[in-house]
């Protein structure tokens, strides 16, 4: 096994470690990276920006402890499933939702718990940056089989071309060299490889965005007291994907 592999953690231990040493509101933000509001409204302006409204029907793969279903319970007809390897963020999402017409499960395996092409939307924020890039394309070809015809696939990625993304590279690069720290795997995508990946699934690629890109529009509807209007960046680059056929 390579050197980097050999010291990473998984997500389920991270969590646990997490949990026996902070607060849990404090471990459920940072299991997801931090900045639990700012970036729970990114990702809520972000899709308002692509077309979600009330009434969407949304799949939030690698959804955490609810940073972006908990902007989502304001809409009284969507209809969201968030999905997640963790248990603890799985309970601590419902919890903090308060929908019980939200649903969270727990998998095991990149397949979606949906027969049908159902979906308006399946977003993958920060979750591609996590796993390996196969894992990455047989979840976006389970995407492909549960969205709608002209549904949207979102989510966020690691490349090299994006200056936001290389201290997380130079993190890399620092465990490979010095072999210590143990971590979880980051996991860097290239866009021109993400033209072929829709290529071959049946996808159109309809946008990708730079991570350092201001690109996302708060508007008065997704503005709260902590994250005034105006335009942001995500810091990890962003790609849209719109099923053919819509
Ligand atoms: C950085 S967090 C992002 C959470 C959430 N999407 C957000 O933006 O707040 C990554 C999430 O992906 C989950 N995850 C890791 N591997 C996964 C997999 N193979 N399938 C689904 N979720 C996964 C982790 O448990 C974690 O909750």
């Amino acid at each position: 096994m390579s050197g980097q592999l050999r010291f990473l953690l998984g997500y389920e231990q991270l969590v646990k470690n997490l949990l026996q040493s902070l607060p849990e509101d404090d471990a459920a933000a940072q299991a997801v990276g931090g900045d639990f509001e700012h970036f729970g409204v990114l990702e809520h302006a972000l899709l308002r920006g692509e077309g979600l409204r009330d009434g969407s029907s949304i799949l939030d793969v690698g959804c955490g402890s609810g940073r972006l279903a908990t902007k989502l319970g304001r809409y009284p007809a969507l209809r969201y499933l968030g999905l997640d390897v963790v248990p603890e963020l799985l309970d601590y999402a419902r919890r903090k939702v308060g929908r019980p017409d939200f649903h969270f499960e727990k998998v095991d395996a990149p397949k979606m718990p949906l027969s049908a092409p159902v979906l308006d939307f399946c977003v993958f924020f920060s979750v591609f940056t996590h796993i390996l890039p196969e894992e990455s394309y047989v979840y976006l070809e389970e995407a492909h089989r549960v969205l709608k015809p002209g549904g949207k696939v979102v989510f966020s990625f690691l490349e090299h071309a994006s200056a936001a993304s290389k201290p997380v590279f130079d993190a890399n690069l620092k465990w490979v060299r010095e072999r210590h720290v143990a971590g979880h795997l980051n996991t860097f995508l290239h866009r021109a490889d993400l033209r072929v990946w829709a290529e071959r699934i049946g996808f159109e690629v309809a946008a990708l965005h730079l991570g350092e890109s201001r690109f996302i529009e708060v508007d008065a509807e997704c503005a709260t007291p902590a994250v005034s209007e105006g335009l942001y960046a995500l810091g990890q680059s962003v790609c849209v994907l719109r099923k053919r056929g819509g």
